[in-house]
């Protein structure tokens, strides 16, 4: 099991596991283009500001809060010049386990938007109010790259490294920024709501017809696959 694997280097690091200082700021991976905060998503219109590159930002408070900005393009092996982008933002409270894990449970105001050019429904925004869980999480200081903070998915799949942007959270304001109405069980719980930028619905279109890395257990108990 890859979770087994993994114990030996969070072993190492005991006490930052449970150091929610050494948490607290914003981490971003790669170049460090996709950061949380009013840069990234506009909730109040459910916009984006698209970086120049991909990548993760995750934010945390002293306090109990978090913030997510999300930017992936996933390709098609099948159909290569089938790109697909998702634009992913959400944020709400997190709770630090006493066995290492991370709950983040969101506001229910977040929202995402995706982009398949070769999609019937080609550009589309819809809500998303996955509750996500990382069973493991360490922070290391990377020799050019200073603070990293290493989040693990449920499965033990690594997240891309997020090195310390501010200890200090870049985010917007920690409480609900739109309003939303709660999802139906019928509807599947993703796609009420959604807004279609371009083209028609789709039956295609569904969180778990998307392959990637970031897999995530819903609200309503459907785990589900998204970027
Ligand atoms: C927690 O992290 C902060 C900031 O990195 C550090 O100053 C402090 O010593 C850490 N505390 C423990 C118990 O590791
Ligand atoms: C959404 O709001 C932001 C901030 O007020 C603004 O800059 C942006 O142009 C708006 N976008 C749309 C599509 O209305
Ligand atoms: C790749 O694109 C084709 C044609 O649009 C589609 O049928 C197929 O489901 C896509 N595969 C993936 C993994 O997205
Ligand atoms: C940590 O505890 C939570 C709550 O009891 C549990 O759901 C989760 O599976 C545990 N995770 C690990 C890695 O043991
Ligand atoms: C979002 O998810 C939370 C946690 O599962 C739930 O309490 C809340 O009702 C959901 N909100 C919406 C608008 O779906």
């Amino acid at each position: 099991m890859i979770l087994a694997s993994l114990i030996p280097l969070v072993l190492a690091l005991p006490s930052l596991a449970q150091n929610v200082t050494a948490l607290t700021g914003t981490w971003s991976s790669g170049s460090q283009n996709v950061v949380t905060g009013p840069g990234f998503a506009q909730p109040a219109n459910e916009s984006f500001t698209y970086p120049p590159t991909t990548g993760l930002s995750y934010s945390f408070t002293s306090d109990g809060y978090y913030e997510i900005a999300r930017y992936r393009m996933t390709s098609n092996g099948t159909v290569p010049s089938c790109i697909t982008g998702v634009m992913n933002w959400c944020h709400g409270t997190y709770d630090l386990l006493s066995n290492g894990s991370i709950i983040m449970t969101p506001f229910g105001d977040g929202y995402q938007q995706i982009q398949d050019p070769c999609a019937a429904q080609s550009n589309f925004i819809e809500n998303y109010n996955d509750t996500e869980y990382y069973p493991l999480w360490n922070i290391y200081q990377d020799t050019v790259k200073g603070y990293t903070l290493q989040l693990y998915q449920y499965d033990g799949t690594p997240l891309a490294p997020q090195y310390l942007l501010t200890a200090s959270p870049n985010m917007l304001p920690t409480q609900p920024l739109r309003n939303v109405t709660p999802p139906s069980i019928a509807a599947g719980g993703t796609t009420q709501n959604a807004i279609a930028l371009t083209g028609r619905a789709d039956p295609r279109w569904s969180l778990s017809s998307l392959s990637g890395v970031l897999t995530v257990v819903s609200g309503l108990g459907i785990a589900s696959v998204l970027l």
